[in-house]
């Protein structure tokens, strides 16, 4: 069964991982169904948060919580963690490792899970690390693609807003890139477009891939094409002093009932959340608008992989 002792990023998952972790999850509802369970009683989860987060925190700690593990927390560690007095990232992972048996670090840097990784006591889970990845977001997502089309192979997708930020997105594609027929629509305003160390990646993997740039990507013509919508945020900071490029932008790149009207029957609309404006909230009754199926399967995802990461199986 699979034992995990990090999770910094999504290459470190083959397939026939995706597919226990998944099979564990379809568990974990069940047992979030009955309120919660022991198998991780005794445990202590820390998540150390240094860029703010509703769902990647409250999530994990939920999870550890229903699991009968408890918690310890920061969601402001940029302001309170003794690093302001000159310690490191690594001395205070280390330091926690001491007083928990699990670290949940979100950080501003890129590349700061494997950082931590190498130095701590315990497992480190990363919950977003600058704009490198969010790998358990990512594995929500494809389990969210997976529970609502009924699998991932074949499947076509459009991610739609800042994709050269967009670390959810990076972490997708890593996993995408695991199947087979997949066809990838990148969507972004221009100079926001998916780096190209991803493309010249998926390339290699013979993904199908069309990138679609301008300010105006019709988005009524792409919704009649793809199985899943995955819309992101498009920061205003992201665009510096362009912010012409910003107001056409914040306009064009929108999904709301009309472009909704366009999208398959049986397609999905998704969105790592928190959203800005990208999703108009007209669309939240449309059962293809799966936002908040995402937040719930991540529930059972990140409870899942705390199992995973104690070796403790339903
Ligand atoms: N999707 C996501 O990572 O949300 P938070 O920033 O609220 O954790």
């Amino acid at each position: 069964m699979i034992r995990l002792k990090h999770v910094v990023e999504a290459q470190q998952f083959n397939k026939k991982m995706l597919k226990e972790l998944f099979t564990i999850a379809d568990n974990m509802e069940k047992i979030l169904g009955k309120g919660g369970g022991d198998l991780l009683r005794s445990k202590i989860l820390a998540s150390l948060f240094y860029v703010p987060s509703n769902r990647t925190r409250f999530s994990f700690e939920s999870a550890m919580i229903r699991l009968g593990g408890q918690v310890l927390s920061t969601d402001v560690a940029e302001a309170f963690s003794s690093e302001l007095k000159g310690g490191s990232l690594e001395e205070t992972i280390r330091t926690i490792g001491y007083y928990s048996d699990v670290i949940v670090l979100r950080h501003y840097e890129s590349g700061s899970a494997k950082r931590a990784a190498k130095v701590s006591p315990v497992p480190i889970i990363n919950g977003g690390d600058g704009t490198a990845q969010h790998p358990t977001q990512a594995l929500i997502d494809l389990y969210t693609i997976e529970r609502e089309l009924g699998g991932v192979d074949g499947v076509v997708i459009a991610f739609v807003g800042d994709l050269a930020n967009s670390r959810s997105v990076r972490s997708l594609c890593y996993f995408l890139a695991k199947h087979t027929g997949i066809k990838i629509y990148f969507v972004a305003p221009p100079m926001l477009n998916m780096r190209e160390d991803m493309i010249q990646y998926l390339k290699r993997r013979q993904i199908n891939l069309f990138e679609v740039g301008g300010l105006n990507p019709h988005l009524e013509d792409l919704a009649k094409k793809v199985d899943v919508f995955y819309v992101t945020q498009i920061p205003v900071e992201s665009f510096g002093d362009r912010l012409d490029d910003y107001e056409k932008s914040k306009k064009n790149f929108v999904v709301d009932k009309k472009v909704l009207k366009k999208m398959k029957r049986n397609s999905i609309l998704m969105h790592p959340l928190p959203r800005d404006g990208e999703i108009n909230p007209e669309v939240d009754r449309d059962l293809r608008a799966v936002y908040y199926k995402q937040v719930y399967y991540g529930i059972c995802i990140r409870m899942a992989l705390l199992c995973s990461v104690f070796g403790k199986m339903p």
